[in-house]
């Protein structure tokens, strides 16, 4: 009794989570703070200056550039994980096997940012997390815009052997309006980068395979000099090969 009295002081007292700070906000705070981000406040400017007081479909990627350069990433050779269209191997993946793999949602901005939405309006300060356009509306959305540009940070620290997990389910697995065909591969350089290894995740009903038209259209972008090659991997073989202590980083595939 006398704890909820206490509580209720507390927070009568503005001593409990700070009302004045806008749920968006607080997010982004708690899981800068939560990555060892010490620059946390500065981020946060430099991320809203991007689409605040913005009309939400004129935000382009080049917005974001103060925010990535606050942010710098460590190349770690060898160990960056890319995807396209299959969010959920790949995650499944680098969560079980820690210190194998990073993907761009292990780094400080994509982890403060996954699965957020957000975006600004003309004539007000404030952050909104509804009625914001995505890709349906214009593709230079707030959003879309970010993951963009941090793609590009991300795919310019890559180096030495590259994976990238790509759907077997879809009939186009490396589809050139995806981040990962139109703004990460362009920025893979040899021989920073030497070898681009395809992991086509396939499910009961595949439908794409590694002879793939569109694969060998990846392969022919590649930068010179960068070594190709793909594997068709089911999906259970990577979530049991994710499980098995036995198996250490890169055997998978
Ligand atoms: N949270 C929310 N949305 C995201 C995230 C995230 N962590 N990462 C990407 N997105 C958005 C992007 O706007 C992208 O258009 O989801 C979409 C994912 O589209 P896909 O076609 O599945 O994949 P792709 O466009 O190739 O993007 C994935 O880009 O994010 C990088 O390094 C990542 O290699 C990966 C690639």
């Amino acid at each position: 009794f006398v704890g909820v009295i206490v509580l209720g002081l507390c927070l009568g007292l503005g001593l409990g989570p700070d009302r004045r700070i806008p749920d968006f906000t607080r997010t982004f705070l708690t899981r800068c703070k939560k990555f060892s981000g010490n620059n946390c406040h500065e981020l946060w400017d430099a991320f809203q200056q991007a689409y605040v007081n913005k009309d939400p479909c004129k935000v382009p990627m080049e917005a974001y550039d103060p925010l990535i350069a606050a942010a710098p990433l460590k190349s770690q050779c060898n160990k960056m994980l890319f995807w396209s269209n299959t969010k959920d191997a790949p995650h499944y993946f680098t969560k079980k096997k820690e210190n194998c793999f990073i993907n761009l949602e292990d780094t400080l901005l994509g982890f403060v940012l996954d699965d957020l939405i957000w975006c600004g309006k003309k004539g007000s300060s404030d952050t909104f997390t509804t009625g914001c356009p995505n890709n349906n509306n214009c593709v230079n959305n707030p959003v879309h815009s970010f993951w963009k540009r941090a793609s590009a940070a991300f795919a310019e620290a890559a180096c030495g052997a590259v994976p990238v997990m790509v759907s077997g389910s879809i009939t186009t697995p490396f589809h050139p309006a995806s981040i990962f065909a139109s703004v990460e591969v362009k920025r893979f350089k040899a021989p920073i980068v030497t070898n681009l290894t395809v992991v086509l995740v396939t499910e009961k009903h595949n439908v794409a395979r590694c002879t793939d038209p569109s694969l060998k259209d990846l392969r022919k972008e590649l930068d010179k000099g960068i070594q190709y090659n793909c594997k068709e991997v089911p999906r259970s073989e990577i979530e049991a090969c994710s499980s098995n202590p036995n198996i250490t980083c890169g055997t998978c595939w």
